[in-house]
């Protein structure tokens, strides 16, 4: 096995991050800059804003987490750098100073898809437990704030190869999470709020119906779904996800239940505190809210579990890993741990920190392209809707 520290970058959404990873395996140092304050009166991250902010932070976080592992530029074997999907402006500062990196201390440069890092994060994880053994099929659902994507994953040689059996028509997960904390006066981002807040609610309070697939493909363009799918759809059954429907079922319910006035002083209560606490949120909060706040996460909880261990049994897979912001959340946890339980299928997660993210994940995935020497050329540019393959 050949050993390298490889220096990841990561800059896709509004976070700023670098660390170093030994052989994608051993986290040496893993460092974040979060935006969020900065995005949070927008309710939502700002592009112009995300590029701007990206710019000031990159040296300084590289720079510490090269301090932090206690390693100099020059000792660093390859960097590794997020190519996509993401903001392209935001890429394009995180791909850039990995290129000047690169060139300057002529080392090779390594382009990772954000989502491919996603599911290194899980493996990272489990090698860092000293757990080598891997079952193949691996499937992976990663749902984050961008993305709800289900890939099958194998290990073809060094790099690694996937396939795409499901994704989100409309709005990605934690987006659902986000929105519906919007729409109820919570601020941004969502899910943390959420996830701290459900289970003071009863979640069996509303019920919402199950996601229709009945709409058109709003992603298909975007992602040229046609090249993610090139199989028999007999053979390679889909497993899509839809969640705009619950986000206008709630603002449907704020409307008809006289919700809205209670959003909005809340909305303002909290606006004034800098770092709200949970006591905070919950003494602006009433029990409608709250039922309304734990059903809607137990219905996307059971949503996520429900069709992803279906397409599971599908595939027959042997493992299942759950990654992306959203598997930081813990009802989500621990009803896959089991429902994973009772069909015999273990389900791996990344650590807290390492489910939402960071630039770990990016020095991890890039381990087994070091291996195969797969470097990218220098004149490589961001993909803000590059697909895993
Ligand atoms: O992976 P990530 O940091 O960025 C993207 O690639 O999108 O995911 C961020 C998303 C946000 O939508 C955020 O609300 C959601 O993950 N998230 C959570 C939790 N922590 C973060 N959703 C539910 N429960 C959580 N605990
Ligand atoms: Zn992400």
């Amino acid at each position: 096995m050949l050993d390298a520290y490889i220096l990841g970058i990561e800059s896709s959404c509004d976070e700023t991050a670098a660390a170093v990873v030994r052989s994608g395996e051993e986290l040496i140092s893993n460092v974040v800059a979060s935006q969020i304050a900065m995005h949070q009166p927008y309710g939502g991250v700002v592009p112009e804003l995300a590029s701007r902010e990206h710019l000031r932070a990159i040296v300084p976080v590289v720079r510490q987490a090269l301090a932090e592992a206690k390693r100099s530029y020059e000792s660093i074997d390859a960097i590794a750098v997020t190519q996509g999907p993401g903001l392209a402006g935001a890429l394009l500062v995180g791909i850039s100073y990995a290129k000047a990196l690169a060139f300057a201390l002529d080392k090779p440069l390594i382009a990772v898809n954000h989502l491919e890092g996603h599911i290194h994060a899980v493996l990272l994880e489990e090698r860092r437990k000293g757990n080598r053994e891997l079952q193949f099929p691996v499937l992976a659902l990663v749902v984050s704030g961008g993305h709800t994507h289900l890939y099958l994953a194998a290990q073809k040689g060094e790099p690694w190869a996937y396939e795409n059996i499901g994704h989100t028509r409309d709005d990605a997960a934690g987006e659902a999470f986000d929105k519906v904390a919007k729409l109820l006066g919570l601020g941004y981002p969502g899910g943390p709020v959420i996830d701290r807040l459900a289970p003071h609610g009863d979640a069996k309070a509303v019920k919402f119906p199950p996601a229709q697939i009945k709409h058109a493909d709003r992603r298909a363009r975007k992602d040229n779904r046609a090249m993610e799918a090139p199989f028999d759809p007999a053979d390679h059954p889909r497993f899509d996800f839809s969640y705009s429907g619950i986000k206008t079922a709630i603002l449907r319910y704020v409307e008809t239940h006289n919700l809205r006035e209670g959003v909005e002083t809340r909305q303002q209560a909290l606006a004034k505190l800098t770092q709200p606490k949970l006591e905070d949120y919950l003494a602006h909060c009433d029990k409608t809210t709250l039922d309304l706040i734990a059903s809607f996460q137990r219905a996307m909880v059971d949503d996520l579990v429900e069709k992803t261990l279906t397409a599971a049994r599908a595939y027959d897979v042997a493992t299942l890993f759950v990654t992306g912001g959203v598997a930081a959340n813990r009802e989500l946890r621990e009803t896959f741990e089991q429902e994973g339980a009772k069909q015999g299928l273990p389900v791996y997660f990344p650590s807290r920190p390492l489910s939402t993210d960071n630039a770990a994940m990016i020095a991890a995935a890039a381990y087994p392209k070091f291996q195969a020497k797969d470097f990218a050329p220098m004149d490589f540019s961001a993909e803000a809707g590059m697909i895993l393959r």
